[in-house]
């Protein structure tokens, strides 16, 4: 069952890729290395982020990685100040896992629509509705969205939690991503009513022109992140997290790898799988909107010039209300706690 759509459609930046030149650059990546260690500081950073911010990252002792593993590493790792490279959603969970620690962002404004299109009080009513169901949220969801969770999952958890929840016996309440729910009901066959939410850059995966592209390269294999809608997800010969789809390009013995996800992967992607060529899923084609054209607005403001800003001002830091972060922490560690136990990770999930 889907709820109806009583919350708005968020309204969607344009996505502006920072460009710089050859000494800009080099100045910037010395600058920030210079207030790293200054500051006892650690980046954390997403995949889809700006590839020399993965880059910088990688140098300098971050993490570049999916959201579970973002989670995890900022919360194992010792320094006193997370710089997340990512939306807000991960700055915040990073907040409420280490309260005590300085949690800085390049830019505060970098949202995700899925946690845009369910808000506070008009999910509270959904799960009041609904008061039988164990109410399991996405990642990808405010702090005080999580507070009024039993279950936070990531893309790499999701299938399993839900799996272990229906073996309890338990009817489970979803949001906020409508297709990453219908996928994981339908492989788990659990009892589930879904919010009426989608992230703007899988949305617009075009299952039509996949098909089109996939007779055009027979030889590829077809990678895609359970965001996408259910047509797309249908021709993937794997379905999996942002980690499970880098995976699957290096261990799959193919040369060709047709991705269905925001396209900053391809950075991580291409080191993982040397010489393979990657080629981007269709977002163009029949009914197309082309909001994002495969490449997230608000990870994309994650660029150098704002990682030194932040560090140089102590400015964007991430403040979460400390009674709401208290109660979302539970849903959360039960993640950690969940995924350490089983080494959770969505891989080869279309025939699983
Ligand atoms: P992952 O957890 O797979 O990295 O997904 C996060 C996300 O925002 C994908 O759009
Ligand atoms: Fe949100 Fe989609 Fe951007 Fe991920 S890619 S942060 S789900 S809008």
């Amino acid at each position: 069952m889907l709820q109806l759509r009583s919350h708005p459609i968020p309204v969607v930046p344009p996505t502006v890729v920072e460009i710089l030149s050859d000494d800009e650059r080099d100045a910037l990546r010395a600058e920030i290395k210079g207030l790293l260690r200054a500051q006892d500081a650690v980046m954390v950073a997403h995949y889809y982020t700006d590839p020399e911010v993965q880059r910088l990252c990688d140098d300098t002792g971050g993490h570049v990685s999916d959201s579970l593993d973002m989670a995890r590493f900022g919360h194992e790792h010792p320094a006193s100040t997370l710089l997340v490279a990512g939306v807000r959603f991960m700055g915040e969970t990073a907040k409420i896992l280490n309260p005590e620690k300085r949690v800085l962002m390049p830019d505060l404004e970098a949202e995700c629509s899925l946690d845009l299109g369910c808000p506070p009080a008009a999910f509270a009513a959904f799960c009041d509705a609904h008061p039988d169901r164990t109410v399991v949220v996405y990642a990808n969801t405010s702090a005080a969205v999580k507070a009024r969770s039993d279950w936070v999952v990531t893309s790499s958890s999701a299938l399993e939690v839900v799996a272990f929840l229906r073996d309890r016996g338990e009817k489970i309440l979803w949001a906020p991503d409508k297709y990453l729910g219908a996928y994981v009901q339908e492989k788990t066959e659990a009892d589930m009513v879904l919010w009426d939410g989608a992230c703007i850059v899988h949305e617009e995966f075009k299952a039509r022109e996949l098909e089109a592209l996939r007779r055009t390269h027979p030889d590829a294999k077809v990678l895609v992140h359970p965001e996408s809608p259910a047509g797309v997800v249908a021709q993937a010969d794997v379905v999996g997290s942002t980690t499970a789809l880098i995976k699957a390009a290096r261990d799959l013995p193919v040369e060709k790898l047709i991705v269905a996800t925001d396209r900053g992967i391809f950075y991580k992607m291409q080191q993982a799988a040397p010489g393979k060529t990657l080629i981007e899923a269709p977002t163009a084609g029949h009914g197309a909107t082309c909001r994002s054209c495969g490449h997230c607005p608000w990870m994309a403001m994650n660029g150098l010039r704002k990682v030194a800003a932040s560090l140089r001002s102590g400015a964007n830091e991430v403040l979460v209300d400390p009674e709401i972060g208290r109660r979302a922490l539970r849903p959360i560690e039960r993640l950690l706690d969940f995924s350490a136990s089983r080494r959770t990770v969505i891989y080869g999930a279309n025939d699983a």
